[in-house]
C-alpha cells in the first residue's frame, strides 16, 4: 500500500480493477425447509427465510468488494406466499447498484414444492451492504459493470432508491440518521 493510500482502506486486490460485472458476484443458495424452521401450521418462520437471504446478499457483496461487509439496511420484505416444510427455497442474490462504499443487492426467493413440481416467486427484497476496511470503517468498492438492458434498468432503479434514501423524505426519522446530512439528535426519555 502506498503512502497516499494509507487510511483510505484501499488495496490493490480490490481497487486496481476497473470494475466487476453483475455476474462476477451473483450468488445462488438453496435450502430445504425443515420442521424445526417452521410453526405448527408447517409454514417457515420469516426469520429463517431472512437469514438465508442475508447470507446470500452478504456473499454477493463480499464477492464484489473483496473485503468485509455488513448489512446496513433491508427494504421490501413482504411475505405474500407461505413457504412450507419440505419446500426447496432457492435464493438468487445479485448487485443492482453501488454507491461509494455501499452496494444494493437484489434478493429473490423462489419456493419449490418438489412433489407437485410447482415453483412460486415468494418474495424479492433489497439489501444494502457496506464495505469495511481493516479499521471497520466504510471503504470504497469497485464500480459495478452493467451491460444488458435489464442490468441498466435495475441500476437506474437502485440509484433512485439510493438518492431517495439520502433525500429529505427520511430526514425527519432518526432511524434513518445515516441518510441525512446532519447528525442525529438523541431522543429524550429512552
Ligand atoms: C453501516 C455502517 C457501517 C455505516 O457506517 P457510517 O459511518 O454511518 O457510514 P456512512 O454514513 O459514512 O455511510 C456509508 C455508506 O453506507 C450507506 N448507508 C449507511 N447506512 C445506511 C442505511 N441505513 N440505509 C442505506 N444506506 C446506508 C451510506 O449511504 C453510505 O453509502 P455510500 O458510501 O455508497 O454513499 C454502520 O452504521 C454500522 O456498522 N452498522 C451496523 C452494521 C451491522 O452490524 N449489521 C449487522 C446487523 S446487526
Amino acid at each position: 500500500m502506498s503512502a497516499s493510500e494509507k487510511g483510505t482502506g484501499r488495496n490493490s486486490s480490490r481497487m486496481d480493477v476497473e470494475g466487476r460485472t453483475v455476474q462476477h458476484s451473483a450468488t445462488t443458495m438453496s435450502q430445504l425447509i425443515m420442521p424445526h424452521q417452521a410453526n405448527r401450521l408447517g409454514n417457515a418462520h420469516g426469520g429463517e427465510i431472512m437469514k438465508i437471504m442475508d447470507t446470500a446478499a452478504g456473499v454477493a457483496a463480499l464477492r464484489h468488494a473483496h473485503t468485509a461487509v455488513v448489512t446496513a439496511r433491508v427494504d421490501g420484505i413482504n411475505f405474500y406466499h407461505p413457504i412450507k416444510v419440505g419446500d426447496l427455497i432457492t435464493v438468487n442474490a445479485f448487485l443492482t447498484f453501488v454507491g461509494h462504499t455501499s452496494m444494493e443487492v437484489q434478493v429473490e426467493v423462489i419456493a419449490e414444492d418438489i412433489i407437485a413440481e410447482k415453483t412460486t416467486h415468494a418474495l424479492t427484497a433489497y439489501f444494502i451492504l457496506v464495505a469495511l476496511n481493516e479499521q471497520g470503517k466504510p471503504t470504497k468498492v469497485p464500480p459495478l459493470i452493467v451491460s444488458s438492458e435489464k442490468e441498466k434498468e435495475l441500476w437506474e432503479r437502485g440509484k433512485r432508491r439510493y438518492e431517495m434514501c439520502r433525500s429529505e423524505l427520511m430526514a425527519g426519522d432518526d432511524n434513518y440518521r445515516v441518510c441525512r446530512e446532519e447528525p442525529a439528535v438523541p431522543r429524550h426519555g429512552r
